[in-house]
């Protein structure tokens, strides 16, 4: 096992935890040898791949010391060399390390990016055919004084992403907006007020088309658009994007 991306990361269980992926073989990744490629702000492809390149796009320096804070199956780190530490509240999933992303085992100023792919979605129906719940971690319920979001996550959250994150380290978040008991929740917007509150630079925004849209199956007719696409949303830690 190699525990080069989590040394100097948990302040007491180092060696206990596995990384979800082996660190890249051969030489480091400087800024010297890495040609400039722009990247489009709408991305067609999957998460993986578009994660994979933001992480090649936004550091300064190539990234050691990455978290995936809602790392459920791990599907975004399928197929990739990075050495990630993979966190969830639920131990099912068997991540690196079971633990809630608002009060993180983690020194401060120890990382170098974060993803982040909330829960959404409360309280829907279940739609068998996708189970939804089962594999994006979708059907935690929220209450009625939280107006059935789970934008009252975002705050704790991102106080705590900034703790954890090194000096000019990012934070990658997954989110996606959605219409619920007829209302639409504006999650991107609630997200980077939240992140702004705390600090951190909002510097990007990547549109991802979906293939399809995810419909709550007990309502057939909504006179909302069908959500197709989710926001990627880069953050800084630091007072400047560029
Ligand atoms: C949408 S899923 C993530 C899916 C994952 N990105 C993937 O592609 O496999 C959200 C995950 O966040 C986890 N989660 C929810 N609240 C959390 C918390 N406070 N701390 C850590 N993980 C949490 C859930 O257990 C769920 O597995």
């Amino acid at each position: 096992m190699n525990n080069e991306g989590i040394q100097g990361v948990f302040p007491t269980m180092a060696t206990a935890l596995q990384p979800l992926s082996q660190p890249a073989k051969g030489k480091a990744r400087s800024e010297k040898d890495t040609a400039y490629s722009p990247l489009a702000s709408v991305w067609f492809g999957d998460d993986a791949e578009l994660i994979d390149r933001l992480l090649d796009f936004y550091p300064r320096k190539r990234p050691r010391k990455i978290l995936d804070a809602t790392v459920n199956g791990g599907r975004f780190w399928r197929g990739s060399k990075r050495h990630v530490i993979g966190m969830d509240v639920d131990g099912r999933h068997r991540p690196s390390v079971v633990a809630d992303n608002t009060a993180m085992p983690l020194r401060d100023g120890s990382l170098d990016v974060i993803v982040y792919d909330p829960p959404h979605i409360p309280n829907q129906g279940r739609d068998n055919k996708k189970d939804f719940g089962a594999r994006f971690g979708l059907v935690l319920r929220s209450p009625k004084e939280n107006q059935y979001t789970f934008t009252h996550t975002f705050p704790p959250f991102v106080r705590e992403a900034y703790r954890v994150l090194k000096e000019e380290g990012l934070l990658l978040c997954k989110i996606t907006d959605y219409v619920h008991h007829h209302r639409y929740q504006w999650a991107h917007i609630e997200l980077i007020s939240a992140a702004r509150e705390v600090g951190f630079m909002p510097c990007d925004c990547i549109v991802k088309i979906r293939k399809g849209p995810i419909i709550d199956p007990k309502w057939k007719t909504a006179h909302h658009s069908r959500r197709q696409h989710c926001y990627w949303i880069v953050f800084r830690k630091s007072k400047k994007c560029e």
